[in-house]
């Protein structure tokens, strides 16, 4: 691969023109917000179609945790083709879908016999979890988060509250799902800081939500990000998801922890829900977990299992190719022990991004654990006021300049490279997105 960056002609060059003409003719209207045209990519690098090489501070949405086509993972998926593509997964067995199972259980937190189900994508590692939380409990209602994000299907996305265009004309969702505010301290929506607040927010569940109108003992699941990802990469503090297991305890609840975007490593420990020494009885996974190739799983508490046969299931999920990824993936990241990496770089990064923050009058937050850090830009420090207009100006330049970068919330900036990126290849990416942000007139 060359040196990034490279730009020969500024994104969109006339190839890529092209390209994005054509193709709006034919795919549906989704999230392509960028006149990005894809050619190849590799470990923390992209080409597109007019020869531009960009530094890569996305990673395909938290996924190439391992870096793009990664010699190991893609080692893993030759030997799995040479065997068989597709076995029915959910209708037969194979040896695959154990080992990769195995792992999971074995690395999840929690002392206690666990199981998997496998999907296909994020989405529907949260669908599988909802059903498991009904059957299981019998009860009808969920407890999910304002600015959480856990996908688009109908169940999945009745827990979602990132943006109201995910929900707009597609009411009524699911019904039972009631939405309480994240510990996001940066804007408290109860306007307490977090010296005195006493975790008012996850405290609300009990004091407000069960004393005037929802029943505890109706209630599956609490279902929560421990970092939120499309909400704005927002961590909370330390006590936050205590609270909720304390609460959950308590009335008999259970705790579904999604870690779709949050896991293998991408937080500096290998499931984000590890830095608050809680333990889930459901966890959701996508994104990171075969580098690429669409897989979903759902790691929960064995007595929790469907109870007959039918109840859930899937054609594709846990296709063989990418569970040969999945456990190629994630050996390669205990191996090299990349939630490490990201934790030492990422301390790294949020001291180069704070001291900015000193010196820029429009960044006014900065946060993030591993390589899972976000830069929430604003009119100015004292409004707070949010600033898309601004942020979507920054990453525009940054691009022009060789650097993918991609949007979270409503006004903040992601910092989620490849766990396994260059470090020459960090510091100058830091470089252009420092500098974009600086020629925004705050
Ligand atoms: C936390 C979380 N859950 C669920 C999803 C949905 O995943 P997918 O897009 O694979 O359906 C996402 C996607 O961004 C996510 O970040």
């Amino acid at each position: 691969m060359p040196k990034a960056p490279k730009i020969n002609t500024p994104p969109p060059g006339p190839k890529a023109r092209e390209i994005i003409e054509k193709s709006k003719k034919y795919l549906a209207t989704t999230t392509r917000d960028f006149p990005l045209v894809i050619t190849k990519m590799e470990n923390d690098l992209i080409i597109d179609i007019d020869g531009n090489v960009y530094i890569d501070f996305a990673a395909g949405i938290a996924v190439a945790n391992v870096g793009h086509r990664n010699p190991e993972v893609i080692k893993a998926v030759m030997n799995q083709l040479n065997k068989y593509v597709h076995s029915a997964p959910h209708d037969f067995f194979d040896d695959i879908q154990y080992k990769v199972a195995k792992k999971l259980v074995e690395i999840t937190p929690g002392n206690f016999d666990k199981k998997v189900f496998f999907a296909n994508s994020g989405t529907e590692s949260v669908e599988a979890a909802i059903k498991l939380a009904r059957r299981a409990t019998g009860k009808p209602r969920f407890i999910a988060f304002i600015r959480a994000f856990h996908g688009r299907t109908m169940g999945s996305l009745s827990l979602t509250a990132s943006k109201p265009v995910h929900q707009k004309k597609y009411y009524p969702t699911t019904p039972g799902v009631e939405h309480v505010p994240y510990a996001y301290c940066y804007r408290c929506p109860f306007k307490l800081t977090p010296d005195i607040c006493d975790m008012w927010c996850a405290k609300y569940i009990e004091e407000i939500l069960f004393d005037t109108y929802v029943p505890p003992d109706e209630v599956a699941a609490i279902v929560v990000e421990p970092i939120q990802g499309e909400g704005g990469y927002i961590v909370p503090p330390e006590g936050f998801i205590k609270e909720l297991r304390r609460i959950a305890n308590k009335y008999g609840i259970l705790l579904i922890v999604d870690e779709v975007q949050s896991g293998f490593g991408r937080s500096g420990k290998f499931w984000a829900i590890e830095h608050f020494g809680v333990i889930p009885d459901i966890i959701t996974a996508a994104k990171a977990i075969a580098d690429g190739f669409p897989l979903g799983a759902t790691i929960f508490k064995a007595e929790l299992d469907f109870e007959e046969s039918g109840a859930h299931s899937s054609t594709f999920g846990g296709n063989a190719i990418s569970l040969a990824a999945a456990l190629a993936n994630i050996e390669y990241i205990l191996k090299h022990k990349l939630h490490e990496r990201a934790a030492k770089l990422g301390h790294d990064v949020l001291k180069i991004l704070n001291d900015a923050k000193e010196e820029i009058e429009i960044i006014g937050d900065v946060r993030g654990k591993g390589f899972m850090i976000g830069i929430e830009i604003v009119k100015s420090k004292q409004s707070k006021e949010f600033y898309p207009e601004a942020r979507n100006k920054i990453i525009e330049k940054a691009l022009k300049k060789g650097l993918v970068l991609l949007p979270t919330g409503k006004s903040a900036i992601r910092i989620a490279p490849p766990l396994t990126i260059e470090e020459e290849n960090l510091h100058k990416g830091l470089e252009i997105l420092i500098d974009a942000i600086k020629q925004i007139k705050g």
